[in-house]
């Protein structure tokens, strides 16, 4: 099938063109995102292949049907970048890769929990400057803390796992609890999950309901030097209130892989340029802020994975056999 991917970096080829061999799709390759303007680049395409910062709101939807496009092929698990009710009353299928490896993502959690707390990012540069002082390099144990998980799905479940672990006690919110999570952990409500915990990490999906979760009014139910970590999507934190606490000294550590503004940002070498985000330029001058340009799915497992279900969904979509990993409207609910 001749497949319009959009969004590609180095390592998308790389690991969509090897797993490709048993498919043999015509993959057509373009760096650029997929918006109103670059939509018409798949004129002629029966397949678009898209990832997290492309834009598929009403408006590009119509264009790609107009000109013939028939899947929409995400390579990710997260599908609130596609207008997924108009897609459907336009007769457009939407396929996704639901899991590729839970691991990459609640390993890269834990990564920017220990990094916030143990601070190796200071300390790689101090030795390497010879200096050996540990001021300001002090951390806590692990073992003991409370962790609020919110959302313990695939990635929460490992997520939460790790963490009980490590000897921490684990809190979780879900409105559909998972009977192994709850072998270790407990479920509570929000407000409780705020108020015990000494982290908390996000990861539930980017849903009308969980847009903004954390405001105001939840960071002010939170522990003080509380650590938040968010893996899962950018608008569920509102980023000005978060950094209203910052500076109040009320959040004692951040640690983010996604952003609520990161389509203009992320997957981008911007280190010419003049960044115009004064909001996240903001978040990057507090030093118990650790932003990482989503890169937790960034494992060669992962990958692999994400390129193996797509192409399979792809083959599946092309044969008429059954469509494989379709997204609904029934998905919003
Ligand atoms: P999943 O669908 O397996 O789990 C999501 C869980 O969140 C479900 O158990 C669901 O019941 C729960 N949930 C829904 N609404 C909730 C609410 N209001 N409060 C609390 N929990 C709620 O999804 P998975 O695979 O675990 O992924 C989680 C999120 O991680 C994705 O939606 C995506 O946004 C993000 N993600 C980030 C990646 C990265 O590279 N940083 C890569 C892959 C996913």
């Amino acid at each position: 099938m001749k497949v319009a991917v959009f969004s590609t970096q180095s390592y998308d080829r790389e690991f969509l063109q090897s797993r490709n061999e048993n498919h043999r799709h015509e993959l057509v390759f373009f760096e650029g995102k997929l918006t109103e303007s670059t939509a018409p680049l798949a004129a002629g395409f029966p397949a678009v292949c898209v990832f997290v910062n492309d834009k598929l709101n009403a408006e590009v939807l119509q264009l790609l049907k107009d000109n013939g496009t028939r899947l929409i092929a995400l390579r990710s698990a997260g599908f609130n970048n596609v207008d997924i009710c108009c897609a459907e009353k336009l007769g457009l299928t939407v396929v996704r890769v639901p899991a590729y490896s839970p691991h990459a993502v609640a390993e890269h959690a834990l990564a920017l929990i220990l990094t916030l707390n143990r601070k190796t990012n200071r300390a790689f540069n101090r030795v390497r400057e010879g200096n050996f002082s540990l001021v300001g390099l002090l951390g806590f144990d692990l073992y003991g803390k409370t962790v609020g998980v919110i959302g313990t799905g695939k990635i929460g479940a490992i997520f939460a796992g790790i963490m009980n672990k490590l000897g921490c006690k684990v809190l979780a919110h879900d409105p559909y609890p998972n009977d192994e999570v709850r072998q270790f952990a407990e479920y509570v409500d929000l407000a409780e999950l705020y108020r015990q915990s000494d982290i908390i990490s996000l990861h539930c999906p980017l849903v009308p309901e969980t847009q903004h979760l954390i405001d105001d009014e939840a960071l002010a139910k939170m522990k003080q030097g509380v650590m938040l970590i968010n893996t899962s999507r950018g608008r569920i934190v509102d980023t000005r209130a978060v950094i209203n606490s910052l500076k109040k000294g009320e959040i004692g550590y951040l640690g983010l892989d996604v952003y609520e503004e990161e389509g203009d940002l992320f997957f981008q070498d911007l280190s010419d340029k003049i960044i115009q985000d004064d909001v996240f330029m903001r978040l990057l001058t507090f030093p118990n802020v650790l932003i990482t340009s989503h890169q937790g799915f960034f494992t060669r497992e992962a990958l692999t994975a994400i390129a193996d279900t797509t192409l399979n969904n792809i083959t599946a979509f092309e044969s008429g056999e059954g469509i494989m990993h379709k997204v609904t409207p029934e998905h919003l609910a």
